[in-house]
This record gives structure tokens, C-alpha cells and sequence, in this order.
């Protein structure tokens, strides 16, 4: 039985790293994705991937920072499915900075790409996801993909850390508001630790240059020790969590911030 039969999915930065598995593991699972995202190439390179195994995928161009983007694309996803069942706000940046060498320019890209892009996404989409809400036994569902610095500190990456935490408290606060005015729209979020990504790569650089570590493997292996179970995530950890916070399996959760760190959060 798919978990995601007859649905369907926006993810946001979905062109490559944690969106684009978690797009692969929804469509196996029955649901029509749209790969939402600036890289067109990419994004048409991972739809591709999809539908060559019997998924359905739809490239989608949007940039999560542009209201009219986010419109155009909902209009599209109306016209061809006729309807949203999930939305994953996936699509972020980390540029690894401390916020003394920050920049204002910076800071606005940091916080139109990683938290007004969920303020968007949530607002453009609530109506479609509401309507479909009515014909489904279980509603609709958003996941918002925050981080470990969104729930614990960050002292290397103070101003990621704020506006990851501004998506955590915006879930729950759209969780309750969703559910006390009965739309049948669950809100959740996942955190995830350092993640085998371009993002993760990022990460690891940025921390290896703080501590003036110069050898890749050994920054690697500095990052790997800072998570209990000795290893960092692979973007599948990070799907599946995405992936049962969206299905039916979780009807009964909203506003809950899922860490999926290998303990990091726990210690
Ligand atoms: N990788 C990690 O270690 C890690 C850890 C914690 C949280 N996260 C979060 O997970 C999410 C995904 O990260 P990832 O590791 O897959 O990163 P990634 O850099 O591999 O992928 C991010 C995707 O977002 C897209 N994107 C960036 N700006 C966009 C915009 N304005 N509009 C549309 N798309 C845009 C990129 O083109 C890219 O495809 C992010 O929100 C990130 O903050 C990542």
C-alpha cells in the first residue's frame, strides 16, 4: 500500500540535496511532486530521474523569496492536479558566517530564503491545502524543515540559528491556529543535524576554518564525533522523518520540531 497514493506534493529546494530525496521517497510512494526551485537545470535533471522510475514529477520554478513566484506555481499545481495535500518548506541557505562578519544584504538574503519563504509558502498555500483538506480522511500537512540550531545553540552560526528558530515557534504557532479554527492542516517541523549535502559540506568547511583544521577528512571526522552515534545524516534520515510527518501515519501530530540528529539534541 503507497503511503501517498492519490496526493500531491510542493517541495521547496527541491532540485538536489534533502528536498530532492524526499521528492524521490514521496513519489515512490504514490504522490505527484513538484520540484520547486531557482536551479531549472537540476530541477528538471531530479523530475527526470523520478519519472524514469514510474514516479510523477513536475519541475517547478520557483523562488521561494518571490510572492508572484509562489503564486504562479500554486496556479500551475491547481491546473494540472487539480489540488495540494502536502507542502514542504524545504528550500534554505547557510552562508556560515559569524554574525560580526555579517553583512545587512546578507542578513535579508538569510532571512527571505530561510524564513519568509515559510511565511509565504504557509499563507499562498493554505487555501488550496484547506480545500483539499475537506476531501481527504486525514486533512492536509506542512513540514518545514528547520535544523538542531533552530531548537539548541549555534555559537558559530548565531543569525542561522535565529531564523531556524523563527521557523520552529512559527510551526507551532500555525500548527494550533490551523487546528483551533478547524482546517484539518497539520503543521510539523524536523531539525536536522549536519546532513551529507552541498549544505553539509558548507557546514563542515565553515566549522574547519573556525577551528583551523585545513584536512577535509579530518573537519569531517570533527563533525561525525559531535553527533552520539557517530555519523552525520544522510539526506534519506531526513526524508523519511519529512516523509511519515506528511503521511496519514501522523494524523494525529501537529507542531511538533522532530529532531532527526543522532542524538545531538538529546545530550
Ligand atoms: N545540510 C545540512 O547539514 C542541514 C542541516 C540542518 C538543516 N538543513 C536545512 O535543510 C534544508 C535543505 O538543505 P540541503 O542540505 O538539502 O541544502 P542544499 O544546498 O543541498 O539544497 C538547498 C536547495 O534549496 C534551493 N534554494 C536555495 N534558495 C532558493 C530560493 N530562493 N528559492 C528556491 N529554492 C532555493 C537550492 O537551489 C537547493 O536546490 C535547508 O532548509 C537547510 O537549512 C540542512
Amino acid at each position: 500500500m503507497q503511503r501517498l497514493k492519490n496526493k500531491s506534493a510542493l517541495i521547496t529546494g527541491a532540485a538536489r540535496g534533502i528536498g530532492a530525496e524526499t521528492a524521490r521517497i514521496m513519489a515512490a510512494q504514490g504522490a505527484t511532486v513538484f520540484i520547486a526551485d531557482i536551479l531549472d537545470q537540476q530541477a528538471l535533471k531530479t523530475a527526470s530521474e523520478i519519472n524514469q522510475e514510474d514516479g510523477k514529477a513536475i519541475p517547478l520554478r520557483l523562488d521561494v523569496t518571490e510572492e508572484k513566484d509562489w503564486y504562479s506555481a500554486l496556479s500551475e499545481i491547481e491546473d494540472t492536479v487539480g489540488g495540494l495535500d502536502i507542502l514542504v518548506n524545504n528550500a534554505g541557505v547557510f552562508l556560515g558566517k559569524d554574525f560580526e562578519e555579517m553583512s545587512l544584504t546578507e542578513w535579508r538574503t538569510l532571512v527571505d530564503t530561510n524564513m519568509t519563504s515559510v511565511f509565504l509558502g504557509t499563507k499562498i498555500c493554505a487555501p488550496l491545502l484547506r480545500q483539499s483538506a475537506k476531501k481527504k480522511p486525514h486533512g492536509s500537512a506542512i513540514v518545514n524543515v528547520s535544523s538542531i540550531a533552530g531548537m539548541v545553540a549555534a555559537p558559530n552560526d548565531q543569525l542561522y540559528s535565529m531564523v531556524k528558530g523563527g521557523v520552529t515557534v512559527f510551526t507551532k504557532s500555525t500548527a494550533v491556529s490551523f487546528a483551533s479554527k478547524g482546517d484539518r492542516i497539520r503543521v510539523n517541523s524536523v531539525h536536522p543535524g549536519v546532513v551529507d549535502t552541498d549544505m553539509g559540506n558548507l557546514a563542515i568547511s565553515a566549522q574547519a576554518k573556525r577551528l583551523g583544521v585545513t584536512d577535509t577528512e579530518q573537519a569531517r571526522k570533527l563533525s561525525e564525533e559531535r553527533h552520539p552515534v557517530g555519523r552525520i545524516a544522510t539526506t534519506i534520515d531526513i526524508a523519511n522523518a519529512i516523509l511519515y510527518l506528511a503521511s496519514d501515519e501522523a494524523a494525529f501530530i501537529t507542531g511538533v520540531s522532530l529532531p532527526v540528529d543522532g542524538g545531538y539534541t538529546a545530550q
